[in-house]
């Protein structure tokens, strides 16, 4: 690809532009923000790693400079306020839905047919006002949640089990926020369900401490996480830019997939060049399906501070 664009110059965007060079996904990311200096002097620190790290990706940094931009095939946008503690995800819609959608815009003005992935909380509704702010196919407009909460997961089955993380396949639905799906009915150390390995008390701890993943963290750091946002973001670019129809947890558009309408939040995808390719719907048991439910019913209430501030 020509060229990727990461908003938000913050430690979770910083992070991202750092993996994607790493994995040469472009030849240039341009990293931007609002604050004078700060994305010219990250960019350029992860540009002086390329001859270290062995990669050929050019990093710029620009301040609010949007017609650099231009021509990008896949932006990320991160912009935004991090949860401080004791704050919920959604206590940030008023700052961070008006920054979405201005950066949206002037996105979409300069790489009208760049693939936006959102980053910024709260996830679900913050990705559902970057889809009405572009203007855009919903399979080209798309959140990140479900990678970094399944990645969360995995890496707490992997150290209850002594395994390798990579061998953890796993799935989440719903929304980013302590009412999402975890789903251990669909997770499996290389295809061993992890029912068979773990106790049931073991496995709702686990499923537990992943709901609430991101505020543990909030809670140890005074900020938001990064390195795995940033990680989980970047891999997501990588399937669209090598078009690997990768099967991911991704805050998707339904439009009556598992019965919801006109809201967006994590279900399965394929990930490849045009986007979110297709959603699987799963064959959920009634239990899962009553917390899916909540878990709508919770973004629906969050969708509702969204209207009412009128953006749109
Ligand atoms: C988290 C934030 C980034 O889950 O939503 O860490």
């Amino acid at each position: 690809m020509d060229k990727i664009t990461v908003v938000g110059a913050g430690n979770v965007g910083a992070t991202c532009a750092n993996v994607i060079a790493h994995k040469d996904l472009a030849r240039e990311v341009v990293l931007v923000d609002i604050k004078e200096g700060v994305a010219e002097g990250k960019a350029l620190d992860i540009w002086q790693t390329s001859s270290i790290n062995n990669f050929n990706t050019r990093v710029v940094g620009v301040t609010n400079n949007y017609l650099r931009t231009k021509g990008s095939g896949v932006v990320v946008i991160t912009s935004g306020v991090p949860r401080k503690p004791g704050m919920s995800r959604d206590d940030l819609i008023k700052t961070n839905a008006t920054i979405v959608k201005d950066v949206t815009e002037k996105v979409v003005k300069y790489s009208p047919e760049a693939i936006i992935i959102i980053v910024s909380n709260p996830l679900d509704v913050m990705t559902y006002c970057a889809y009405q702010a572009s203007n855009k196919p919903s399979n080209k407009v798309f959140g990140m949640a479900g990678i970094l909460d399944t990645g969360r997961y995995r890496a707490f089955i992997a150290d209850a089990l002594h395994v390798s993380p990579k061998d953890i396949l796993s799935l989440s639905l719903g929304g980013h926020g302590d009412t999402m799906v975890p789903l251990p009915r669909y997770t499996s150390v290389n295809g061993i369900p992890i029912l068979e390995l773990l106790g049931q008390d073991e496995i709702d701890k686990i499923v537990e401490r992943t709901r609430f993943g991101g505020g543990e963290l909030v809670n140890l750091m005074g900020t938001s996480a990064w390195y795995a946002p940033g990680a989980a973001a970047a891999q997501m670019v990588e399937a669209i830019v090598d078009d690997q129809k990768r099967i991911f947890p991704v805050c998707a558009f339904l439009n009556g997939e598992y019965g919801l309408k006109d809201i967006y939040m994590g279900v399965p995808v394929k990930l490849g060049k045009n986007g979110i390719e297709s959603i699987f719907e799963l064959k959920l048991l009634k239990d899962e399906k009553k917390e899916l439910m909540e878990s709508a019913d919770a973004v629906k209430k969050v969708m509702k501070s969204l209207d009412d501030m009128k953006l749109f």
